[in-house]
């Protein structure tokens, strides 16, 4: 993308995020799901990092909730309610302490603690306590303004209406001594949402997409008494404006909370150092379906009050905390391209080739279309912005296109006419839905080549047997052998009996395997007539794989044993585009080729050489291998056309034979100084 692309890109995420988020926090609908959302904003928030200048003041990158509802009255919080930013790795938290670590003295730094909390999936409201009295509670609202929903409030039980009385005294960051501010989250149990859920299908009532969904539309209601109905909870995190020096930790203010009389979260926990605090999420996402209520994260907080007010806040977020998110389960990310994959019975299926991304905690990059219905149900062309899930939490599917972000560059898709892979024609019977390759072989040579590429003088992918080969092809995973070093461990999980340490490994297998001899990988281009032993000495007379690219049929057949046909079918391979990008893509994927090196005067070419009896200063594989890289070429028995005999101590009967048929013999010396000389 270029700048112009990238400003306008950045333009579409904002109204889109902006709508979405409407639609979110003021309509309480939802038309994509958090996942998706988060995956755009965070597309945003990282295009803004590196393009700070494109930043507008009506980001959401750069606000709080949204704008208070009509029906309600109006509170001004005596403190903005802010939010937090998103992490989504063990990366971004590092990154977060570093950041942080420079604003603070070395000292602060050596004693940097954390709490960690669950985040919970709810909505965000203030209580203001009067001399220990319930006075006002409100919705976050715009972060500055919220809205007045008290009498919705105090119909949760778990919200005291009155604090137990402790010391210090009663008086938090409220605009008088007396008052006291609390805030914290209004959720709902998984199974009470079910159960509403029932009722409101009941009686036919609008369905709630999520927990949060159903919390936050009980809240607004203007009848209390529906409200009441919802069996809403709440778990208290903030304490608000408490002298620094009051409270010494955020763990502190939790144990305040607590004995003020209410909820906090009991999973809840002191992290010395950030190995604990990946450990506790690993621990909660193990454990979050057994979890009574929804939670989409932990929330990491800088323990020592005093640090965390220094920190100070950037934008809309505090710096001392972030929210360490768990794996969406959808992402949003961009069709590169649609391939077409044939299948084992020559059907055509339309595969996306995604830009790669994270779902549900491993990457994937390409996902089915099945066929040319779903294309167009899905209304999916190539360069669109998708929504992306794991179906039955596995398979990788396309959820939604969001047409919003095209540009107008976007592609249709068509099936093409002639099959891909093998050129014959594509038919597509009246009564089917799926287009066939009118060749039935099409599926086994492909299947053949993929062998071939990765059989053990070429490519050496060890575990990639021909059973796996079979099914990524079949799953459209892979087109040509390029695709396989562009596999991730998301794409291959689906497949059957795949277990997560098994798709680990293979992928590692594969990756391994990308730096390679130029020999072997001329000869795992597979190209006809070109067998080991002439790719080797294909690779020792042109050194380099654009000079094999650049060279003619005549040059080729200067080499031993490469005759007209060979030497034709080298060049024709090389002379054919789909090779040549075959070849580009190779080295796209990241596919090093090491080169034999010096590019050798070739004094041996043409020449033939046979060794005899034990060499003293050179392996007898040395030997051969000077040889070869000077363009000779070793035989094991003499013949007429045998050019030097090398003789070492006792010589076997080649010796005689050589001298028989007046072959030129050379003693290990002579040999020795031949090739010392070439070099
Ligand atoms: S601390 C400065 N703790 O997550 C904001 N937030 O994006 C301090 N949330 O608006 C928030 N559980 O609604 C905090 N244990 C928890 C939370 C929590 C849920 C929500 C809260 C906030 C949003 C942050």
């Amino acid at each position: 993308m270029d700048k112009k692309e990238i400003k306008q890109r950045i333009e579409k995420l904002r109204e889109l995020i902006n709508y979405h988020r409407y639609l979110y926090h003021v309509l309480d609908r939802q038309e994509i799901s958090e996942a998706a959302l988060d995956s755009l904003k965070k597309e945003l928030f990282e295009l803004e990092q590196k393009f700070p200048e494109f930043i507008t003041l009506d980001s959401p990158t750069q606000r709080v909730g949204s704008q208070p509802l009509k029906k309600f009255g109006k509170v001004r919080h005596p403190s903005p309610m802010l939010s937090l930013n998103d992490a989504f790795s063990e990366k971004d938290i590092k990154d977060w302490l570093e950041r942080i670590s420079k604003l603070l003295v070395p000292e602060e730094v050596k004693k940097l603690d954390f709490y960690c909390e669950l985040k919970i999936d709810g909505l965000a409201i203030e209580l203001i306590y009067e001399n220990g009295i319930l006075k006002i509670g409100s919705t976050r609202g715009d972060g500055i303004i919220g809205e007045n929903v008290t009498q919705n409030l105090k119909t949760i039980e778990a919200i005291p209406l009155r604090l137990k009385e402790v010391r210090p005294p009663l008086s938090s960051g409220g605009r008088t001594s007396k008052q006291f501010v609390v805030r914290g989250e209004v959720f709902i149990k998984k199974k009470d949402f079910e159960k509403v859920n029932k009722e409101q299908e009941k009686f036919n009532l609008p369905i709630y997409a999520n927990p949060r969904n159903l919390a936050a539309g009980s809240i607004r209601q203007l009848d209390p008494k529906i409200t009441a109905s919802r069996r809403l909870d709440f778990f208290a995190y903030e304490l608000i404006g408490r002298g620094p020096t009051l409270i010494a930790t955020h763990e502190g203010n939790h144990k305040v909370l607590k004995e003020l009389g209410f909820k906090t979260n009991p999973y809840n926990k002191y992290c010395k150092n950030l190995s604990e605090v990946f450990e506790f999420h690993k621990e909660i996402q193990r454990i979050r379906e057994k979890i009574p209520y929804e939670i989409d994260g932990v929330v990491v907080i800088v323990n020592s009050n005093k640090i965390f007010e220094k920190l100070g806040k950037i934008g809309k977020a505090p710096r001392g905390a972030v929210a360490f998110k768990f794996p969406g389960k959808q992402a949003t990310t961009v069709v590169e391209e649609i391939k077409v994959q044939v299948g084992r019975t020559g059907a055509l299926t339309p595969v996306a080739i995604l830009k790669p991304v994270q779902v549900a905690g491993v990457t994937i990059s390409r996902a089915t279309l099945h066929n040319e219905d779903e294309i167009s149900r899905l209304g999916v062309k190539i360069g669109d912005t998708v929504i992306v899930g794991r179906a039955g939490d596995v398979i990788p599917d396309i959820i939604k296109v969001l047409p919003r972000l095209r540009t107008g560059k976007e592609r249709d898709f068509k099936m093409p006419i002639n099959c891909p892979i093998c050129g014959n024609k594509v038919i597509k019977p009246e009564s089917e839905v799926l287009s066939r390759c009118s060749n039935s072989d099409c599926f086994a040579q492909k299947k053949e080549y993929f062998k071939h590429f990765i059989s053990k003088g070429a490519f050496n992918i060890v575990g990639l047997g021909p059973k796996i080969i079979d099914r990524l092809l079949s799953e459209g995973l892979i087109f040509d052998p390029a695709d396989l070093f562009e596999l991730k461990e998301g794409d291959i999980l689906p497949l059957e009996r795949f277990a997560e340490k098994s798709a680990r490994n293979l992928i590692k297998a594969i990756q391994s395997g990308k730096e390679i001899s130029l020999a072997r990988f001329i000869y795992a281009l597979g190209i006809r007539n070109i067998g080991e032993q002439t790719a080797i000495d294909l690779a020792e007379y042109f050194g380099v794989l654009e000079n094999i690219q650049k060279t003619t049929p005549e040059e080729l057949q200067k080499i031993q044993d490469i005759g007209p046909v060979a030497a034709r079918s080298i060049s024709g391979w090389f002379y054919h585009k789909r090779n040549q990008k075959f070849l580009e893509k190779l080295k796209e994927v990241g596919v090093i080729i090491k080169n034999v090196g010096v590019i050798h005067k070739l004094s041996l070419r043409g020449k033939i050489f046979v060794l005899t009896g034990a060499l003293a200063t050179i392996t007898r594989e040395g030997a051969k291998e000077k040889i070869r890289q000077l363009g000779g070429q070793v035989s094991e028995s003499v013949s007429k056309s045998t050019d030097f005999i090398v003789v070492g101590s006792e010589p076997g009967l080649k010796y005689e034979k050589a001298k028989k048929l007046g072959i030129k013999i050379i003693s290990e010396k002579e040999f020795l100084k031949m090739i010392n000389k070439i070099y």
